[in-house]
């Protein structure tokens, strides 16, 4: 069992390269079975969901070769559309790959997805929107099964999303590209991760309209053509390092982000009393906090609203903040784990259903604590930047399925930190 032991309370200082994203890589990676040639991926990143998508492609019969950050997959040949339950229980979005298999090859099975423990995460969106691709489905008690209609593989159809659920509209996508006909999807989900997808889609020959706002269209293509595709910084391990700047203060400058895309995070963040300039010519930003930061009223919300995925790192630093801040979570269910270890180092944080309230308390102090989810391991790193003494983080496996080498960027901005 990984563990990362952090010496906190120095501020930090330095200069950090954002590794690419994990939530646009993924797709992209489900979405190269639809070409029966090759695809190649720049800037991917060195994280376990990118080796997990790698085993399940492997498993259904592609060839995966990386050198650095570049990863060509060549999906000429697939030998099953039948995904290994396993990889299903290690990564919830092993799902999207069914929307893919349809298209290429007409069928596809996996079991229940797995991932972080946020709550309920049914996919009863994923299968309308199957559905509406003309799929038969069936949902088993630990299996789904697609298959096209009679002799069919996808056929373009209407799909509306009572939810802009990322994973639904990247099914929904995915599904599409080789349908015959056209989709239109309406409420899609406005992410980042999903401009990308489109563009990297269109980049392999797909027909694509919409991109980056609720109504996409597609219109169905025979075959798509090989293609590579530089991956964009990732906008959460951003975030996290730029709420360890305002845990621990100090100054950073961050570079390899889409700044558009984190807008609303940089908004609060120099509302709690950061400086944040910048430099659109280098995709670069700088942040400086020189003070404990000010308390924030927070509600999460799809793009482009503020992401969930953030919510814990900011509550890592509000929880050492001036007076009383507010964090309202409305995409999960159940997704304050993180509140009761921040309240081992002696954060003040209570929490009813989707709210919590917290009075910050200046400084934590480092303890033993757990990692209880992805984002919410981070989070716990980013406090134990700013806290008094020693802090040790236990259960790291869960931070390693989206940061490349937490302890590695943390220590160029001068952090105390290791992996032990
Ligand atoms: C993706 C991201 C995740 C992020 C989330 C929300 C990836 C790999 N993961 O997850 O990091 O936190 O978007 O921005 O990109 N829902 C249903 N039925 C469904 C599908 C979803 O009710 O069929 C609900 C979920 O339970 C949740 C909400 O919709 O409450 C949002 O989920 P969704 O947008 O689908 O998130 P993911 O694609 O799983």
């Amino acid at each position: 069992m990984s563990r990362i032991q952090i010496q906190g309370f120095y501020p930090l200082k330095g200069r950090v390269s954002i590794q690419g994203s994990k939530n646009a890589v993924l797709p992209m990676m489900a979405a190269a079975l639809l070409h029966r040639g090759i695809t190649v991926l720049a800037n991917v990143p060195f994280i376990e969901d990118v080796e997990c998508m790698k085993g399940i492609l492997k498993s259904l019969g592609c060839r995966c070769r990386q050198k650095g950050g570049v990863l060509e997959i060549d999906a000429s040949f697939l030998r099953t559309c039948a995904i290994p339950d396993s990889y299903v229980k290690r990564m919830r979005s092993s799902v999207i790959l069914l929307g893919a298999l349809l298209g290429r090859l007409g069928e596809g099975s996996c079991g229940y997805p797995g991932g972080c423990l946020i709550g309920a995460r049914p996919i009863d969106l994923h299968l309308q929107v199957l559905e509406s691709l003309g799929a038969q489905v069936s949902a088993g008690c630990d299996e789904v099964q697609v298959r096209g209609r009679g002799k069919r593989k996808a056929v373009g159809g209407m799909i509306r999303l009572r939810y802009p659920s990322v994973g639904a509209t990247e099914q929904a996508l995915l599904g599409a590209v080789l349908a015959e006909g056209t989709t239109q999807i309406f409420g899609a989900a406005r992410e980042p991760e999903i401009a990308q997808l489109c563009r990297f889609l269109k980049g392999m020959g797909a027909r694509i309209e919409g991109c980056g706002t609720d109504c996409l269209t597609i219109c169905g293509v025979k075959e798509l053509h090989d293609s590579y595709f530089p991956v964009e910084g990732d906008r959460i391990v951003a975030g996290t390092y730029m709420a360890a700047v305002m845990a621990a203060t100090g100054q950073a400058e961050i570079r390899g982000v889409n700044l558009p895309a984190l807008k609303l995070p940089c908004r609060l963040l120099m509302k709690a009393g950061a400086r944040i300039e910048k430099d659109e010519t280098a995709d670069a930003l700088r942040i400086s906090m020189k003070e404990r930061p000010r308390g924030l009223v927070i509600e999460t919300a799809p793009y482009p609203g503020f992401p969930t995925d953030l919510q814990s790192p900011f509550m890592a630093f509000l929880a050492g903040a001036k007076g009383e801040s507010r964090i309202r979570e409305t995409v999960f269910e159940d997704r304050f784990a993180t509140a009761g270890e921040l309240r081992k180092m002696g954060a003040r944080i209570r929490v009813q259903g989707r709210e919590a309230e917290i009075k910050g308390v200046w400084p934590l102090m480092g303890t033993k604590v757990q990692a209880k989810d992805l984002r919410g391991g981070a989070a716990l790193v980013a406090a134990a930047l700013g806290a008094g003494g020693e802090t040790v983080i236990e259960n790291c496996g869960y931070i390693e399925r989206g940061y490349e080498d937490i302890c590695r960027d943390l220590a160029a901005l001068g952090a105390r930190i290791r992996r032990i």
